[in-house]
């Protein structure tokens, strides 16, 4: 028998089945509603309220799923640290105006037998791809399976997480699945530390030097706009300031091709330049659009 939605403080409904999911897509749907999906992992910031405000300016309902998706991480990354409030959570979608949260647990994703895996070819292989073995894999795996569990006509993805929304769109495009993918602007701090669920992680000293991630894109834009410098140039110039600004390691610091993702030596299309870099445990990842030379 099909779960029934329960009611929950602040009128979101919570499911945790994918039958219950899909009884309630099935009735919006037969009422004439369009349905926009807004995955995430939880622990949610302005950032998500965003995709769910997007989803919700293209689509009449929006649905909201919180699955901390074990295959996405590595053995020594932060699965079971990850911070996971779902009380706190449900209210910042209810306020957001989200209509239902889909909130399964690992046993509903992943029955046992489990053991078809999605995996997308070059677009993964660079940047984040050789720090994060199997993590893009994990991520297509999982977007997939949302996707034809909420049959959803949008799904909002945020470009904060560049690359993913990259690889989620070369997916949805291979395999034929009927739905729109929309990138989302990332949501910044005052100081332009793009909003994350691993913010929470940094000690007051490294908040501080997070900043320097923005500044140091945004200055890399704008030497290469004026001209001022070559690629290989402003991206040696930016390893340092990071290092500068307290940066332990810095995984990578490149200069893309804003669809295909391959290294540029010319801005002479659209292109972005991305990076991600640690402060002490924590590894942060932000990109900027560069406008073509
Ligand atoms: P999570 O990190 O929770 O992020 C969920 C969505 O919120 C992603 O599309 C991400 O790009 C977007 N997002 C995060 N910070 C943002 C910001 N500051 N501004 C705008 N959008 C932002 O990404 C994941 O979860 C997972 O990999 C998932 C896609 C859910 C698959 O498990």
């Amino acid at each position: 028998m099909a779960e029934r939605a329960k009611p929950r403080a602040g009128g979101l409904d919570i499911v945790r089945s994918v039958d219950a999911l899909r009884a309630r897509v099935a009735a919006w749907r037969g009422a004439g509603a369009t349905v926009g999906l807004v995955p995430t992992m939880g622990a949610l910031h302005d950032g998500h309220i965003a995709l769910v405000r997007h989803a919700l300016a293209r689509a009449d309902r929006a649905v909201a799923s919180i699955f901390v998706n074990p295959t996405q991480f590595g053995p020594n990354e932060d699965f079971t640290r990850y911070p996971r409030d779902e009380t706190a959570d449900a209210r910042m979608l209810a306020a957001g105006g989200c209509h239902l949260l889909f909130a399964p647990t690992v046993a509903e994703m992943y029955p046992p037998g489990f053991a078809t895996t999605i995996s997308v070819g070059a677009i993964a292989e660079g940047l984040c791809g050789p720090f994060r073995p199997g993590h893009f894999a994990g991520v297509a795996t999982v977007v997939a399976k949302l996707l034809l569990q909420a049959g959803p006509d949008i799904a909002c993805f945020g470009e904060k997480d560049y690359q993913q929304l990259q690889v989620v769109k070369r997916m949805v495009r291979d395999l034929d699945l009927p739905v729109g993918i929309e990138g989302v602007a990332t949501l910044r701090e005052p100081d332009g530390l793009a909003m994350s669920s691993r913010n929470r992680y940094l000690t007051p000293a490294q908040r501080r030097s997070a900043a320097a991630i923005f500044r140091v894109l945004t200055a890399i834009a704008e030497r290469l706009r004026a001209g001022e410098s070559t690629i290989a140039a402003a991206v040696a110039r930016g390893k340092a300031e990071l290092a500068a600004a307290g940066f332990d390691q810095v995984d990578y610091l490149e200069i893309c091709d804003a669809a295909e993702l391959t290294p540029l030596a010319a801005l002479d299309r659209p292109a972005r330049v991305l990076t991600a870099a640690w402060l002490g445990k924590t590894r942060l990842i932000d990109n900027l659009a560069l406008e073509p030379g």
